[in-house]
C-alpha cells in the first residue's frame, strides 16, 4: 500500500468525538434560574437571541428529494454561502467527511441538472468573506494529520475525495461564511452565521460531473474533524448530534442538528474507528424466520460490517445474506417469474397489495435494536405491472472483492434516524416524515418543534456515495494570487 494513502487513512480513522461543548450555553441558563426569570420562555429567547446572536443550538436544514431509485434516488439540502449570500444544493450524505461545492473555473463541472434546481457555482472572488486555506495553515495540516510534504506559504491546500461508486471530486479549501437557519421557536428559524472550511470543487468526475443527478456539492455528515458538524461542534456552537428524517412517500423530510428530544429512539453503539457510521448486525428475519448465515458474515473488520449511509440510494447485502433473503421472500410466491432490468435490478410482475403477497424483513443489532423493512419500501414499482428489489448484492458491486452491507435510503426512509456523536450510538425509530420532531435549545432549555420540507424536485440512482479515500495530492496548486 501506498504509505502516503496509508497516512490519510490513519487521519480518516482517527474520527474520535471532541469533547462536549456548551459551558457558555449553560452558564445562560443558570444565569436565568439565578434571576428567577426561568418561566418567560420567550425572556430567554430574546435574551439568547441578543447576547449570543451567533449560537447555534439546534439546526434545522430544508430538504428535498426522495429516496425512490425510479424518482429521484437522493436527498439534498439547501445552504447558503458566502457574502452576499447565494444558495447551493449539495447532498447530504453520511457517508462522507467534507462539504464541496461547484467552484467557478472548473473544468468538469455540470452546469444544468434535471432535478429541477438551478445550478450555481461558488466563485470565492466574489464573496467578501471568502478566503483560500493555505497547506500551511491549521484545517489543513490537522486535516492530513500533519504537515503538507512540499508546503510553502503560498500553496493551496488541495483535496480530493473518491467516493464508492467510482466517482470523485477534487480541487482546492476555501474558508467562507456560512449561513445556517437556527431554530428559534416552534418551526421558527432565523438565520445564523458561521465561518466555514469546505472544498472548492474545480473537478468532477463519474457521476457528478453529469448532469442527470447533477448537485452544486455534498454535504458530508461523517465523523472526521474536517466535517460541517465537528467544525460547528469545535467552537461550542452546537451538540454532535443530528437527525434526519427521509419521506419516502412525499419526498424531502426534516434535518436537525442538536439534541433532539421527541422522538425517543433505542440505540445500538457505532463501531469505533471506522471511517463511516459501522454498526453490529446480527441476524436477518424474513415473514418471522431467521436466516442461518455463516457466523463472520457481519464482521466489522475495516470498512466491514454494517454502514449506515444517507448518500446511497439502496441496501447493497453480502451474497451470502442477499442469495438466501431473496429466496425466502420469493417462498411464498412460487409463480413469480424474474427478470432483470438494465442489468442490475431483479423484477417481476405483480398485480396485488406486495404488502400483502411478500414478507417483512427485520434486520436485528447489537442492543436488540431492531429495523423493520416493508415490502413496499424494499420494493420498487417501475410500471402498472412490474416491481423490482431494492435489495442488491454488494458483491456484484464491489470491484475489490469487498462485501459489506451498506443500508442505504431504501431502509433509511419513513424513519428518524439520530446520530448520537457525543455517546457513539445510532439509532432509530419508525416515523411520520412530514410531521414534526423536538430539539432542546440547551442555552434556554425551551424545546421546539422542527418540522419537513420539501424543497421539490424531479430523478436518478446514486450507488455507494460513501467515501473511500480522501487523497493527499503531493502536488499542490499555485494560490490564485
Ligand atoms: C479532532 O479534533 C479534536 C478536538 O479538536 C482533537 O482532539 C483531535 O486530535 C482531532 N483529530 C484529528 C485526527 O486531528
Ligand atoms: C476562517 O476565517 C475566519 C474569519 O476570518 C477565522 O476566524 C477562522 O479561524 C478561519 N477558520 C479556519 C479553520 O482557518
Ligand atoms: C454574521 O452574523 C453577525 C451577527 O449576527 C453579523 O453581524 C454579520 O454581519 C454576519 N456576517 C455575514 C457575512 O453575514
Ligand atoms: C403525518 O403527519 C402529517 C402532518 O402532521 C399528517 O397530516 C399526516 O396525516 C400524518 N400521516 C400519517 C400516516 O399519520
Amino acid at each position: 500500500m501506498d504509505p502516503r494513502l496509508s497516512v490519510l487513512v490513519a487521519a480518516i480513522l482517527i474520527g474520535l468525538v471532541s469533547a462536549a461543548s456548551g459551558n457558555v450555553v449553560f452558564e445562560v441558563q443558570n444565569k436565568f434560574r439565578v434571576d428567577g426569570r426561568s418561566s418567560s420562555l420567550s425572556a430567554m429567547r430574546s435574551y439568547d437571541a441578543r447576547r449570543h446572536g451567533r449560537l447555534l443550538s439546534a439546526i434545522n436544514l430544508q430538504l428535498g428529494g426522495n429516496g425512490d431509485p425510479s424518482e429521484t434516488g437522493l436527498y439534498f439540502a439547501r445552504i447558503s454561502i458566502g457574502t452576499p449570500p447565494k444558495d447551493y444544493y449539495v447532498q447530504v450524505d453520511t457517508g462522507s467527511d467534507i462539504l464541496w461545492v461547484n467552484c467557478a473555473g472548473c473544468s468538469k463541472c455540470p452546469v444544468k441538472s434535471d432535478l429541477g434546481i438551478e445550478l450555481t457555482l461558488y466563485n470565492v472572488e466574489e464573496s467578501s468573506t471568502g478566503v483560500m486555506v493555505k497547506c500551511d495553515q491549521g484545517f489543513c495540516t490537522s486535516t492530513y494529520n500533519g504537515p503538507l510534504p512540499n508546503c510553502k506559504p503560498d500553496l493551496l491546500c488541495q483535496y480530493s475525495v473518491v467516493y464508492g461508486d467510482g466517482s470523485s471530486t477534487s480541487g482546492y479549501f476555501v474558508n467562507d461564511t456560512v449561513h445556517l437557519d437556527r431554530v428559534t421557536g416552534n418551526l421558527q428559524s432565523s438565520t445564523s452565521n458561521r465561518s466555514i472550511v469546505f472544498g472548492c470543487g474545480s473537478r468532477q468526475s463519474g457521476e457528478l460531473g453529469s448532469s442527470s443527478a447533477a448537485l452544486d456539492g455534498i454535504l458530508g455528515f461523517g465523523q472526521a474533524n474536517s466535517s460541517v458538524l465537528s467544525q460547528l461542534a469545535s467552537s461550542g456552537k452546537v451538540k454532535k448530534i443530528f437527525a434526519h428524517c427521509l419521506d419516502g412517500k412525499k419526498g424531502g423530510g426534516i434535518f436537525a442538528i442538536g439534541d433532539i428530544v421527541q422522538p425517543k429512539v433505542k440505540t445500538t453503539p457505532l463501531v469505533p474507528n471506522q471511517p463511516h457510521y459501522n454498526v453490529v448486525m446480527k441476524a436477518v428475519e424474513v415473514g418471522g424466520d431467521v436466516l442461518q448465515l455463516p457466523t463472520d458474515v457481519f464482521d466489522t473488520g475495516y470498512q466491514k460490517g454494517t454502514i449506515i449511509d444517507s448518500g446511497t440510494t439502496l441496501a447493497y447485502l453480502p451474497q451470502e445474506v442477499y442469495d438466501p433473503m431473496l429466496k425466502k421472500i420469493l417462498a411464498k410466491q412460487p409463480q413469480i417469474k424474474l427478470h432483470t432490468v438494465e442489468e442490475q435490478f431483479t423484477c417481476f410482475k405483480y398485480l396485488e397489495s406486495v404488502d400483502d403477497g411478500f414478507p417483512e424483513v427485520t434486520f436485528h443489532f447489537e442492543g436488540s435494536l431492531t429495523m423493520k423493512v416493508y415490502p413496499h419500501e424494499y420494493l420498487f414499482q417501475i410500471s402498472d405491472e412490474a416491481w423490482c428489489f431494492g435489495w442488491q448484492s454488494s458483491g456484484l458491486q464491489s470491484k475489490d472483492g469487498k462485501d459489506m452491507t451498506l443500508l442505504g435510503d431504501l431502509v433509511l426512509s419513513d424513519k428518524l434516524v439520530l446520530y448520537d456523536l457525543e455517546n457513539q450510538a445510532i439509532g432509530w425509530t419508525e416515523y411520520n416524515c412530514s410531521s414534526t420532531i423536538k430539539v432542546i435549545d440547551d442555552s434556554t432549555g425551551a424545546v421546539y418543534s422542527v418540522g419537513a420540507h420539501n424543497i421539490g424536485s424531479t430523478s436518478t440512482l446514486i450507488i455507494g456515495r460513501i467515501q473511500t479515500f480522501l487523497l493527499l495530492l503531493i502536488s499542490m496548486m499555485h494560490a490564485l494570487l
